[in-house]
């Protein structure tokens, strides 16, 4: 594996579930993968799962790990080209770039999008830039449009507790107070159009995510009909993804607290599973009896971002 962004990088979902089970059974069955080999993480953004997560995984291969968090002590970056760079940034990214390189094996990048360009965001021009000029393999930790480690948990997680065969899995928007970005649901919707489960998706209208995510997912405005009957509820908010409405793009255009997953939402679901990638706004976007329930799967979900970062690190090792 040389990137990894989209499902797709994955290869065949069920192998890849078996690479999984196995490496949770025992996870340092591969410890001599990564001996002598360097992994960089560099992060743009805050993280607490990801940054722990996927350090942990490379340790479970014996890689080294390096961390950088390019706000705290590197040079501030210039990302476009043909800038003067006569203001406060003091190194570009296309120097920076092949530098970081020459330190490491692999290269993780965590970059939020910046909302100041759809079309920015959207052709990911960090990420890019790192899988163009760094030379090699390269794998998002969540970018501007992204989380595949997070989807990919998602995905090990809803294997590890269905009960049936092909669950019904909803992902509903839910309120906050800030703009987030469309990361976590592009992935997530993504994964679940490629898996064995009945997905849908609900939202308020004007939150419509990009086709290229979402195309082949059954949309359901009315949330309480969406959820009925799911076996699993993936809570999530983002802002607006500007498909039909290019000027709302990331934008909070909506802050319906009716749209809070709460004790009501649940009674209509078979009993459903609770799922959040974290970090969650407690009585925004879920209510603290939905969280804490014994059906919440919160944390299970963060300990599979283990397994998830391990898989991908080990596959990466495995090409080099
Ligand atoms: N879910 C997730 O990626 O969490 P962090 O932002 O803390 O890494």
């Amino acid at each position: 594996m040389k990137e990894f962004r989209y499902a797709s990088d994955l290869g065949n979902f069920e192998e890849a579930l078996k690479e999984a089970f196995e490496i949770k059974k025992d996870r340092f069955k591969y410890q001599g993968l990564g001996k002598n080999k360097t992994l960089l993480m560099i992060f743009f953004n805050n993280s607490l799962r990801t940054r722990l997560s996927t350090q942990k995984a490379a340790m479970n291969l014996g890689m080294n790990v390096i961390v950088l968090d390019i706000n705290q002590g590197a040079w501030k970056l210039e990302t476009e080209r043909g800038v003067v760079m006569d203001g406060d940034k003091s190194e570009h990214l296309l120097e920076a770039i092949p530098v970081m390189a020459q330190y490491c094996d692999l290269i993780g990048v965590r970059t939020f999008a910046r909302f100041e360009s759809r079309e920015a965001d959207y052709t990911e021009e960090i990420l890019t830039q790192f899988i163009k000029y760094s030379g090699r393999p390269v794998f998002s930790m969540e970018s501007a449009t992204v989380h595949p480690l997070q989807a990919f948990a998602d995905l090990i997680t809803i294997e590890q507790y269905r009960k049936l065969k092909r669950p019904k899995v909803v992902m509903t928007w839910a309120p906050h107070p800030k703009a987030l970005p469309q990361a976590v649901p592009n992935s997530f919707a993504q994964w679940m159009l490629a898996a064995d489960v009945d997905f849908v998706v609900t939202h308020p209208e004007g939150y419509e995510l990009d086709p290229q995510f979402v195309s082949g997912a059954q949309v359901e405005y009315d949330q309480m009909k969406a959820l009925e009957g799911a076996d699993f509820v993936y809570a999530k908010n983002w802002s607006c993804p500007g498909v039909t409405r290019p000027e709302d793009y990331g934008k909070v255009i909506n802050k319906d607290m009716n749209w809070t997953v709460d004790a009501k939402h649940m009674a209509v679901t078979n009993n459903a599973f609770f799922m959040h990638c974290l970090p969650v706004r407690r009585n925004m976007i879920v209510t603290d009896d939905v969280i804490e329930a014994p059906t919440s799967l919160v944390i299970p979900e963060a300990a599979n971002r283990e397994i998830s970062a391990t898989v991908v690190l080990k596959r990466m090792l495995e090409d080099l």
